[in-house]
């Protein structure tokens, strides 16, 4: 019978493959024998994930998605990989905490240059390809945070909730190309992002007492929606974020 959700031979862009997010979907992927191209701005890190990955056909190369040159080298190696670009995950991103009042604007400005500009970018290059070949489908790690308040969040919030529209634009902008253009927003994840914050037992708290499931999420928690959107399943959801969150936008 043929499997709605077989991704077997897929050429698939992961950028920020080397952090908590990217590398355990990558994992998934490759697991069920895509063709995988793992892209971060930690090249080195990129390259080790890269060989501990099952299968053969990955590579690996440094990409800084806010360098729109650097985007389009990381497609070509990944058209190079698999002889076209049926997929991207974007999970590249960074996370920056402070009162609205303090916030260095920096702090801002990189959010937005990595979390939403470096989406735009990456996307561009890949749809372009993708539009060319007529269909591929592209998926960004937003967060709950493209829909909730929480204090101290003015750059990561105001980042991904820009990111949820420019998907929704992206997705109707390149439609009738059959493109897909999706995100998936997580609650909180254990992951080196998340990580300095949720040690500190008020930030746990308050983080924890927002979930109706009572739980923080796991990667694995995201594999069956990052498999949808980027299966044959999931041709026809775009301008979508899948919230993968317990609850935490509901309440
Ligand atoms: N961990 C969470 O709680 C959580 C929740 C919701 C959404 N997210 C989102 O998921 C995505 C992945 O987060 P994570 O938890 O895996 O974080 P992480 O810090 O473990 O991984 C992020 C990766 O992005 C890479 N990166 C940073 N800047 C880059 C750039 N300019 N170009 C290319 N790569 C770059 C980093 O090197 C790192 O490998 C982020 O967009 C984050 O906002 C995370």
């Amino acid at each position: 019978m043929n499997d709605i959700f077989d991704i077997e031979g897929r050429s698939i862009l992961i950028a920020g493959a080397a952090g908590g997010i990217g590398s355990g979907i990558a994992a998934e992927l490759a697991r069920r024998g895509a063709r995988l191209t793992l892209a971060d701005i930690d090249g080195a890190a990129a390259t080790s994930h890269c060989e501990s990955l099952p299968g053969t056909g990955h590579k690996a190369c440094r990409l800084d998605v806010t360098d729109e040159a650097s985007c389009a080298t990381a497609v070509e190696a990944a058209i190079s990989n698999g002889g076209g670009l049926d997929g991207v995950l974007n999970a590249a991103g960074i996370l920056r905490v402070s009162p609205a009042l303090d916030l260095p604007l920096d702090d801002f400005t990189a959010s937005m240059n990595i979390n939403v500009t470096g989406s735009l970018l990456l996307a561009r290059q890949a749809g372009r390809v993708m539009i060319e070949q007529g269909g591929g489908q592209i998926v960004t790690i937003a967060s709950v945070s493209s829909m909730v308040a929480n204090p101290n969040y003015a750059a990561y919030a105001a980042s991904k909730a820009a990111l949820s529209q420019l998907t929704r634009v992206l997705a109707v902008e390149w439609a009738e190309h059959q493109v897909a253009v999706n995100a998936i927003g997580p609650a909180v994840i254990p992951t080196p992002l998340s990580d300095p914050f949720m040690a500190k037992p008020e930030y746990r708290a308050f983080q924890m007492s927002r979930i109706p499931m009572g739980r923080m999420a796991t990667v694995e928690d995201l594999l069956g929606t990052a498999l949808l959107l980027l299966s044959s399943a999931g041709a026809f959801i775009t301008g979508q974020t899948i919230y993968v969150d317990g609850g935490r936008t509901l309440v």
